[in-house]
Order: structure tokens, then C-alpha cells, then sequence
């Protein structure tokens, strides 16, 4: 028992996105869980996830969970993309034997926990919008919350082009377009739902204003894994992590967008990666 207690504890964490936007959350679990081994998929062949149909996304997403699982027994899946979560999370859990963790109960708890006058806005991908997940979650949890949701589509081919200067007019003139119902509405609480958008924060503060509290839901789905992996004694605590990344088309553009959402100014500290046919899976 104590054995097979010790190789669950060292067993690797698995984490997706439809692209490089998780490695937002993935930046939050290396600062929290320094010692645990993490192997990351950006499925970057097949991104934006955020405008394709309910169907496809939970084919795509089957197969990342799949990649990752033959890649190694992780412990836990941490699902780094608010598209997936918002509609594929009960798909994944009935599929497959492994915890799986989205980042919408961790952001909307947060969300609750922080927003004083219970008007709280989402922001995301056209297919979460679509979904209604975020609103579920946030209504079900506290039922006179009122809801303002916006899809904001530009704002991935933003973040992944690197337009993500709160002083450059281009991402400015975005955000005043998509957060103006926001805005009119008196949110004090916006939950930035798509993985990416943590890299626009900035510039959503600079046009919202710095009395509207922004929920990361990376790190939100960051601290949930740390209280599962506490919760069920299964936290690795000896020797430092390590972390191998995947990628689904050409990693030539990886190394400078991975370095912005990783905050490693070096790029000799990047992790290497490696492409894989996910279509395979
Ligand atoms: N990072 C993804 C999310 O959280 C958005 C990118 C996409 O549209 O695939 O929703």
C-alpha cells in the first residue's frame, strides 16, 4: 500500500491547451508545485478550439487525454483550456480513469468569493460563451448573480501574434469594443475564461479599470490542483520537476511565445519540445 502510495506521488501531472495558452496555468503550477514532473500538449496544429463546434472539441480533447495517458500514467489531467473545460469536461470524465480538473469551478468559486456587488462579467471563446458553462457554474453556486458574458474572438490571434502592450492602440481599441457591455453593466469581477486572455491582462485592467478584480483562471486551476493532490496525499514533495512539452505542427515559433507566457526572459531556460501526430491518437 505504502509502495503504491509512492508511485502514484511520482507520477507525472498531465496538462492541455488548444495551443500555448495553458502555459499560463502551467507557469502558476511550477511556482506552487515546484517538485512535481509535468508533460504539456499544445494541440498548436489544430488551434483556435474557441470556433469550432461542441463535437469537435470533444474529439480533439479525447485525443490530447489520450496522448498524454500513453505518453505516461499521469496522477492527474489539469484541462488549461477554458473551450474544452466549458465543453468537453464531462465527456473527458466518463471517458477516461484519471482525475480530471477544468478550470471553471476553480475561477467561478474564486469569482464569487471576490465580487462584492454580485455582478460579475466572463469573457472567452465563442464556443464558452456558447456553452453557458461559466454562467452554469456561477449561478448555480450563487443564484442572484447576474452574469454579463462577452466572446471576444480577436483576442487569441492577439496574445499568440504578440500584441499584448496595454500602450499599443491595436489590443486597446479590441478590448473597449468587446468590454463596453462590461463596462455598462458595473461588473466589479471579470473572470478572464480562456487560458490566453491572463496575457491581455494588462491591457483589460488598463480598460476596465483597476477597481474591477480579473480572475486568472490558470491560476485558479493551479491552487485546485494543488488542494486535490493534498486532498488525496498524492503531492510529490522530493526533488525538483521536471517538464517536457509537446506540440501537434512545426516548435519553431514555440521558444519566443513560450518564453512571454513563461515569463523566462532566457530562452536557453525553456524546456525543449518535441511535435507529435496527434491525429494519430
Ligand atoms: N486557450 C483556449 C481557451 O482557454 C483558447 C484558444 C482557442 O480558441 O483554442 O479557451
Amino acid at each position: 500500500m505504502q509502495k503504491e502510495a509512492q508511485l502514484v506521488k511520482s507520477a507525472p501531472i498531465g496538462i492541455f491547451d488548444s495551443g500555448l495558452g495553458g502555459l499560463t496555468a502551467l507557469r502558476e503550477i511550477r511556482r506552487i508545485l515546484p517538485n512535481e514532473d509535468l508533460i504539456y500538449f499544445g494541440d498548436t496544429g489544430r488551434v483556435p478550439y474557441g470556433s469550432r463546434s461542441h463535437e469537435t472539441i470533444c474529439k480533439y480533447a479525447a485525443q490530447d487525454m489520450r496522448f498524454l495517458l500513453e505518453k505516461a500514467p499521469c496522477k492527474a489531467i489539469v484541462v488549461a483550456c477554458g473551450t474544452v473545460s466549458a465543453n468537453a469536461l464531462p465527456t473527458l470524465r466518463a471517458q477516461f480513469d484519471v482525475p480530471v480538473i477544468g478550470v471553471i469551478e476553480p475561477a467561478v468559486s474564486a469569482a464569487v468569493g471576490k465580487s462584492k456587488n454580485k455582478r460579475i462579467g466572463v469573457i472567452a471563446t465563442a464556443a464558452t460563451v456558447a456553452s453557458h458553462a461559466y454562467e452554469d457554474a456561477l449561478t448555480s453556486l450563487c443564484p442572484e448573480i447576474e452574469v454579463i458574458s462577452r466572446a471576444c474572438p480577436l483576442f487569441v490571434p492577439l496574445v499568440e501574434n504578440g500584441f499584448t502592450d496595454p500602450t499599443d492602440p491595436i489590443p486597446r481599441m479590441v478590448a473597449e469594443r468587446y468590454l463596453k457591455d462590461i463596462i455598462d453593466a458595473g461588473c466589479d469581477t471579470v473572470i478572464l475564461g480562456c487560458t490566453h486572455y491572463p496575457m491581455l491582462a494588462p491591457v483589460i485592467s488598463a480598460v476596465l479599470g483597476e477597481n474591477v478584480t480579473l480572475i486568472d483562471t490558470g491560476r485558479e486551476v493551479a491552487h485546485a490542483l494543488r488542494a486535490l493532490l493534498k486532498a488525496t496525499n498524492t503531492e510529490k514533495t522530493d526533488d525538483a520537476g521536471t517538464l517536457s512539452c509537446f506540440v501537434s505542427d512545426e516548435p519553431h515559433g514555440f521558444a519566443a511565445v513560450a518564453a512571454a507566457f513563461l515569463g523566462v526572459e532566457n530562452e536557453a531556460e525553456l524546456p525543449s519540445v518535441e511535435k507529435i501526430d496527434i491525429e494519430a491518437y
